[in-house]
């Protein structure tokens, strides 16, 4: 007969218990749990209508005990102080949640357990070689071992670390309490007291039973005093910061220690324990822990048993292989799940920035923070908030343009989406939020472009973005990535490029941005399709490079001269005459191209700056050479007009630009003239591991935007309207840059224009369109 033994009677090992003794009741099934039953800490646990199906699939007694005893809403109340100090409370519907106390559903997992034959011992505490308390032998005969043993596992943390363990300890403190306050809807807190910043996640879960967990930074918890473990103190100090709240309702202690939240990962979810042979796997907890502002540890620990279970019965013949399968299955879930819980713990490590928003807006943000629940996803849910909010964006856009809003051309009198609000810099008003991101093209003749750029450029611009931006452009023969590089560094260049702006303005409502760069250390390479980063040949006259400091690319490239203060001016003044010319062929706006690893870029991070004078060392000496040559192209263009940067605000490599080097550099560039700046990330050095993914830079442009206090425009992965319009209304950026988006479909625009029921003017050519009716016969 099989034999599988539990570590740990929490929801992960009881579930899976459950599940394995329903479908294989000749296994012999054990649990071991050092604690008495029903002797638990924690009080509420949540579960999505999602989850619950998944539950009804696999256990329909267990699920409908558990729906039997809930408690569900759909509200979600935030309240937030305003700047006079007033509290307003933000509810949004349709969230579909329901909530169960911890010690209920441990009592139905116990119950049920024992029903189907499951052999529970409490108070059993195992050692990490199978020994019990009195010596038994618990793995013994053991063909599979389910480490569920929770987020301090001591089976998983042995010396060998078989699972290659990685914990991320973060450092907001947060305390779990329960409460008499019957809470109407899920609800957030945010209260300001002398030590900080208090934020609050309390929802009810049964009558008269509500959870109610703070959470504040490091600082504002060391501030208050406080011993983590002084629970009468913490509860003293908290009934009295939520005394209104709290309507006269007392807050209990259950284990209530202020904790810092251990993100949990392993590369391994099994191993083969080397003493017995048996078949060990990780479950819940152990493996894997997703912060609890986006639901339930309890979620994650119950759908791991389902997976487990399906997988090892997908795989009778062979534990090994059903736990490689399972691994492999259910890892991409989990890892999901994680990503969107690490964009929420952030938001909530920060909430600090999004302080700053009107309530209305603040909410929104809350509710988009995992950047998995969009402007559209809320549309479904509730219609009415997203057109509060929708209104909120145009009245600020109306402010900020300090232009009436037109009608809408369609005449509706709902407010338009985000996306379709304009957006004004300085005296240049965009019709809307989205821009084409620079791409080069490699199309060009010593610098010079030809009608390959017209056609892409113009084809983009009638396609309904706001802004085009040119690829980057070089401003100097030897500032070139590729012979096929656009150049802006010769008067033979300004005609070309003329024509391409004089098409957009002429046909098209938006406005072209030129894109101004020197390749640095990354040029003399040839062009993409014949490989990437191949460096020309001797035969193909490749050109000196230069960079902040005599590093290679890597050691297969030409290393690049160490910039002296000749080269520097020099430089300079290669921008400078670029920009000139830019003002002669009638670009609307203008960007300083520093990221990506790119001369300016060089400087920048401290991978590539190992300078020991003036403009290496600090981030303040850092930016010292881009920002000389920023404000050397600022006194040149034209006052009315905007001046963009474009950063890597992390280059994904050990040692590398921080967060908090981007909002330095988007300050200093403000301080500097900057309007906007382009926050985008990587190609710095070769070794990089961006983690791309959905979204993946919008986090870095919120930090700029909100901490340095100047707008921004975010870029990576954006690819649904509904994303763009969440970004704009969160405050995430003020501008989103679709490049790959864009090269599929230059209509992007349009489609998602007419995907919204949005009307948009076209050119005179086109305009027929709105007014022709194909006739019927
Ligand atoms: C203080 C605190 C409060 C929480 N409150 C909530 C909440 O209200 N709602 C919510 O959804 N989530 C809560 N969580 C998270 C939640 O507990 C977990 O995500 C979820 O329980 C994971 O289930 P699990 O079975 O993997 O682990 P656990 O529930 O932690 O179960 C592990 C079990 O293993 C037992 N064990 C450990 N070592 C041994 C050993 N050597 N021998 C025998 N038994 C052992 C433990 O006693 C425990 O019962 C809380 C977490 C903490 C730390
Ligand atoms: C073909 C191509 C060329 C690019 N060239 C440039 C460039 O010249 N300047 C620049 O700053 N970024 C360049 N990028 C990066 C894009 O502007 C953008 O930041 C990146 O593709 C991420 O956006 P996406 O996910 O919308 O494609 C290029 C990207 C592509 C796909």
């Amino acid at each position: 007969m099989n034999k599988t033994v539990c570590v740990g009677g929490g929801p992960a090992g009881l579930y899976f218990a459950i599940l394995t003794k329903k479908r294989a009741p000749e296994t012999e099934v054990v649990v071991y749990e050092r604690n008495r039953a029903l002797d638990t800490f924690g009080f509420g646990v949540v579960f999505s209508d999602a989850t619950l199906e998944r539950l009804a699939r696999a256990d329909k007694e267990t699920h409908d005990d558990i729906v039997s005893r809930f408690f569900h809403w759909d509200d979600i109340d935030v309240w937030v102080e305003t700047k006079n100090g007033a509290r307003e409370k933000q509810r949004s519907t349709g969230h579909g949640f329901s909530g169960i106390s911890r010690r209920t559903l441990l009592e139905i997992l116990i119950e049920r357990a024992k029903a189907l034959g499951v052999t529970i011992h409490f108070e059993t505490n195992l050692a990490t070689d199978g020994t019990g308390p009195s010596g038994e032998r618990a793995l013994e005969g053991a063909d599979l071992v389910v480490v569920a043993d929770g987020v301090n596992s001591a089976f998983r943390d042995t010396a060998d670390d078989p699972f290659r363990r990685e914990i991320d300890l973060r450092p907001n403190r947060f305390v779990w309490l329960g409460t008499t306050f019957p809470f109407e809807a899920f609800t957030f807190y945010f209260r300001s007291a002398p030590a900080g910043l208090f934020q609050v996640h309390a929802y009810r879960y049964e009558e008269g039973s509500s959870t109610f967990i703070v959470e504040c930074s490091a600082e504002t918890f060391e501030r208050t005093g406080l011993r983590e473990d002084d629970e009468p103190a913490t509860i003293a100090m908290l009934e009295d910061l939520f005394r209104e709240e709290l309507a006269g309702h007392r807050l209990h202690a259950n284990r209530s220690i202020w904790r810092r939240f251990p993100v949990i990962k392993n590369r391994r979810w099994h191993a083969i324990d080397s003493a017995t042979g048996a078949n060990i796997v990780l479950l819940g907890d152990a493996a894997h822990t997703a912060h609890f502002s986006i639901g339930s540890g309890t979620k994650l620990a119950m759908e791991d048993a389902i997976a487990l279970r399906d997988c090892l019965d997908a795989h009778p013949t062979s534990v090994a292989t059903g736990l490689s399968a399972y691994e492999t299955e259910r890892r991409p879930a989990v890892e999901s799940v994680q990503r969107a819980a690490q964009v929420s713990l952030e938001w909530f490590e920060t909430t600090a920035r999004a302080m700053r928003h009107d309530p209305l807006t603040f909410t929104f943000s809350l509710l988009t923070r995992s950047l998995r629940v969009t402007h559209e996803n809320l549309r479904v849910r509730d219609p009415s908030f997203v057109d509060r909010i929708d209104a909120a964006v145009e009245a600020a856009s109306e402010a900020q343009t300090k232009r009436p809003l037109p009608p809408r051309a369609d005449g509706k009198r709902a407010p338009r989406p985000p996306m379709f609000t304009p957006f004004r810099l300085r005296d240049l008003i965009l019709e809307n939020r989205v821009g084409v991101s620079p791409m080069c093209m490699y199309s060009a003749e010593d610098g010079t472009i030809d009608d390959f750029q017209l056609v892409h450029l113009g084809s983009r611009a009638i396609g309904g973005a706001g802004l085009v931006m040119t690829e980057m452009t070089d401003v100097s023969r030897d500032g070139r990535i590729t012979p096929g590089c656009a150049g802006l560094y010769d008067d033979r260049h300004v005609g070309p490029w003329k024509r391409v702006t004089s098409f957009v303005h002429k046909h098209s409502a938006a406005k072209i941005g030129l894109q101004l760069s020197h390749a640095g250390r990354k040029g003399a390479t040839k062009e993409p399709w014949h490989g990437m980063d191949i460096p020309l040949s001797a035969s193909e006259s490749p050109w000196p490079l230069l960079g902040a400091s005599a590093i290679p690319w890597t050691p297969g490239h030409a290393t690049p001269k160490e910039m002296d203060r000749a080269d520097m001016e020099r430089v300079k003044r290669d921008f400078v005459r670029s920009t000139e010319l830019a003002i002669e062929a009638g670009f609307d706006w203008l960007e300083l191209h520093a990221a990506h690893g790119y001369l300016l870029a060089t400087f920048l991070s401290p991978l590539t700056n190992r300078r020991t004078d003036e403009y290496g060392g600090s981030i303040e000496a850092r930016l010292r050479f881009p920002i000389e040559v920023f404000q050397a192209m600022r006194a040149v263009w034209p006052a009315e007009r905007p001046m963009s940067v474009r950063i890597s605000a992390c280059d994904w490599a050990e040692g590398g630009t921080s967060v908090a080097d981007a909002i330095a550099m988007g300050r200093a560039f403000k301080l500097a003239g900057a309007d906007i700046l382009d926050v985008s990330s990587a190609s710095t050095v070769a070794e990089q591991r961006p983690k791309y993914g959905r979204l993946y830079q919008v986090p870095f442009s919120d930090a700029v935007r909100n901490e340095a206090d100047i707008p921004t425009m975010s870029v990576g992965n954006i690819s649904s309207y509904s994303d763009v319009n969440s970004i704009v209304a969160a405050n995430r950026a003020d501008v989103c840059l679709l490049a790959r988006a864009q090269l599929y479909d230059p209509y992007w625009v349009r489609h998602a224009a007419q995907q919204q029921g949005y009307a948009m003017a076209w050119p005179n050519p086109y305009g027929v369109l709105a007014a022709y009716n194909p006739r019927s016969d």
